[in-house]
């Protein structure tokens, strides 16, 4: 791994300098300093203008603005500008273009308008890697490198030809032969035995509903080919540049098809992009939870916010713009949750094309602006923090997260269509956010042995060795949660027989007969007052405790709670849906079984996360009530350098990081 931290906290942004004429770049440096941006993303787009025919580059106007911004004291993030190919690729190859489920090609216009397996694509956009790598690799602006940008946003399923030749080399790599693949996609069903590999395609468009194994396989396949593309990018850049190397993943906006957790062991820092969903007047804990996947996915390790917005989107139906305040707390948050350094998209708003409606650090309406105003405080902020800079997260909890697990959970032909792989996720997340408790987003394999807690949210696809690894988990004395639709199928997407939940049916001494999805709108009571949705199922709780059961419903009287001592530890089961009343009141008793502790008690609405770093901590506190709040604590508050002695005060909407003094909180 080489090292990527600085002397500061990164603040910054993409920087797209060709959109704008020369004199504006000036200004642009200048802003910069005022506001105290360290380092700008640049050259993400720039295919088009590096490379205006094929094969002769045009560095001019980079090398000068990678002069000014050195000589204005301004890091780089410089991009391999391969994320979006120039029109001249499909024009003369318009078999890089991709195709669709039901064949229709997808046309240059937009971005990343590229078959993913494209030959073609990968020689021109790794001669491209080569001539800029070549050219920058000892410009003292650049500190970092940025493949391509957001890889597979798009583009991540071909269903062309080329694609599908791809996916058959991908399928022998994997089953070795025919009949490996046959038993693998089951395909006894429905008469779909393959004789030879030219019958093999990607799931295109059918009748009805394709063989399951076949879409999760290509789901595999497409996520692989777009790490292929990063691994590509990535040798060839390793051989000519010495800086760290990057890419922005894109945990927790939604986007489920690419498996993030196997592609970060191919960049030297995890970097994210997070953008709020506006219609949520609950956002900021959408935005925990995305930190705190995408610091799972980092292995605990510090990470790079790459981007978030200053203020509205343009791609949302509603694109809601940030309150004052807001922007700092949400970056904030950010820092409290892992990430040494807080990027946006993007430095100046655009004056044309598709994202001219997208907030930025600089406004159409210039620096004289809230956005503006804020962006500097916010540096002011980042610079008081420099010292947090490389710690890690106090995190007792683990939820166990699988993109596998998620795209197995929401294929088609299932007992509901209401069963959505995150609902459960974040629902328990939400609960330890309200009660003060941090945990990790892992996956699976992770190493669970630091945990006191673990829950498994609809862990519907797993490994055996992953349900054997949450058994010890339990047995040396750690509490586990599973919830309905979880351990039901194999890596292969078939039923793990003799009742559900199949891989933790022994752990957790329950055995359900069947499922009994309720209608829309249905609702149960348990008998001890809890209300659930959406899913029961006739539950028998052989090796059990019941904790609490139906008591109305189709199945009254069936377990819908139960725990089971395991070793020196606890598992629990949950098959029903619960409300947040009830979900709240079994994560409280699923903490204070583990003694898991919040890092401080805190007011309802304010955040409160621990980093730390050997003896030293430091406690964020994000006020997003609009109430006072008081916090029991000692230390120095960074953001105001004021001491505070045993009562911190975080007035309505502000934050506060405080280092503790050592005694404050033992380790
Ligand atoms: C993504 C992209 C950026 C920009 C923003 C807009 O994060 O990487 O290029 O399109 O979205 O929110």
């Amino acid at each position: 791994m080489r090292r990527w931290q600085g002397e500061d906290i990164w603040f910054g942004a993409d920087y797209n300098p060709e959109q704008w004429p020369e004199h504006t770049w000036v200004e642009d440096v200048e802003l910069m300093r005022r506001a105290g941006v360290n380092l700008v993303s640049v050259g993400i787009f720039s295919w088009a203008l590096l490379e205006p025919v094929p094969g002769r580059f045009e560095f001019g106007w980079l090398d000068r603005v990678l002069d000014l911004l050195h000589a204005g004291g301004i890091s780089v993030d410089l991009a391999t500008a391969t994320a979006s190919p120039p029109p001249w690729l499909a024009q003369r190859h318009p078999e890089t273009l991709p195709r669709r489920a039901d064949g229709a090609i997808l046309w240059p216009g937009g971005r990343q308008a590229y078959c993913p397996s494209s030959p073609v694509f990968r020689e021109r956009s790794l001669a491209l890697v080569e001539a800029v790598a070549t050219r920058y690799a000892a410009h003292p602006a650049v500190v970092m490198w940025h493949i391509s940008n957001e890889l597979g946003c798009h583009n991540v399923h071909c269903y062309c030809d080329v694609s599908a030749e791809a996916f058959r080399r991908w399928l022998r790599e994997r089953y070795g032969d025919l009949d490996g693949l046959n038993d693998a996609w089951g395909t006894a069903f429905w008469s779909q035995r393959y004789g030879d590999w030219a019958e093999v395609n990607p799931p295109r468009l059918a009748p009805t509903f394709a063989n399951p194994t076949q879409q999760l396989d290509f789901l595999r396949f497409s996520s692989d080919e777009q790490r292929a593309q990063l691994r590509a990018e990535r040798e060839a850049l390793g051989r000519l540049v010495r800086q760290p190397i990057t890419t922005n993943f894109m945990i927790g906006t939604g986007i489920k098809y690419l498996d993030y957790h196997s592609w970060a062991a191919d960049v030297d820092l995890v970097a994210n992009d997070h953008y709020l969903t506006a219609a949520d007047p609950d956002s900021h804990l959408g935005l925990a939870l995305a930190a705190d996947h995408t610091r799972g996915v980092a292995g605990g390790e510090p990470w790079l916010l790459m981007e978030h917005s200053t203020s509205a989107v343009n791609w949302q139906p509603r694109n809601v713009a940030k309150t004052p305040g807001q922007l700092r707390r949400n970056s904030l948050a950010h820092v409290a949750r892992g990430a040494d350094g807080v990027l946006f998209f993007q430095w100046r708003a655009s004056r044309a094309g598709a994202e001219k409606f997208h907030s930025a650090l600089v406004p159409h309406a210039g620096p004289e602006t809230k956005v503006y105003r804020e962006v500097c405080r916010l540096g002011a902020d980042l610079k008081a923090l420099a010292e947090v800079r490389g710690s890690r997260v106090d995190a007792e909890v683990a939820i166990l997260f699988d993109f596998e697990a998620w795209w197995g959970a929401e294929l088609d032909s299932h007992p509901s269509a209401d069963v959505e792989y995150a609902d459960r996720l974040r629902a328990l997340h939400h609960s330890l956010w309200r009660a003060g408790v941090t945990a990790d987003v892992v996956h699976p394999s992770a190493d669970l042995s630091g945990y006191r807690l673990v829950l498994a949210p609809t862990l519907y696809l797993v490994r055996d060795a992953d349900a054997e690894a949450l058994r010890a988990f339990v047995e040396a004395g750690g509490t586990a949660l599973v919830t309905y639709f979880s351990g039901i199928v194999d890596e292969h997407d078939h039923i793990r027989l003799g009742g559900y939940p199949g891989a933790f049916r022994d752990l957790l001494g329950v055995r359900t007969e069947e499922f009994f999805p309720l209608r829309a709108g249905e609702r149960v009571n348990l008998d001890d007052g809890s209300i659930a949705d959406m899913w029961t199922e006739w539950l028998h709780a052989d090796d059990a405790e019941v904790l609490a059961s139906y008591a109305d419903g189709p199945l009254p009287g069936v377990p819908a709670l139960t725990r089971r001592t395991v070793g020196a530890g606890a598992a629990f089961y949950v098959g029903t849906r619960l409300d947040t009343a009830a979900t709240d009141r079994l994560v409280a008793r699923l903490v204070a079984e583990s003694g898991v502790r919040p890092a401080v008690e805190a007011p309802a609405g304010v955040e409160v996360v621990r980093r730390r770093d050997g003896g030293r901590s430091w406690l964020f506190a994000i006020n997003h009530t609009d109430d006072e709040a008081r916090l029991d604590l000692t230390g120095t508050e960074l953001l105001t350098g004021e001491r505070c002695a045993g009562e911190l005060v975080v007035p309505a909407g502000e934050v506060a990081v405080v280092r503790e003094d050592p005694t404050a909180e033992p380790a």
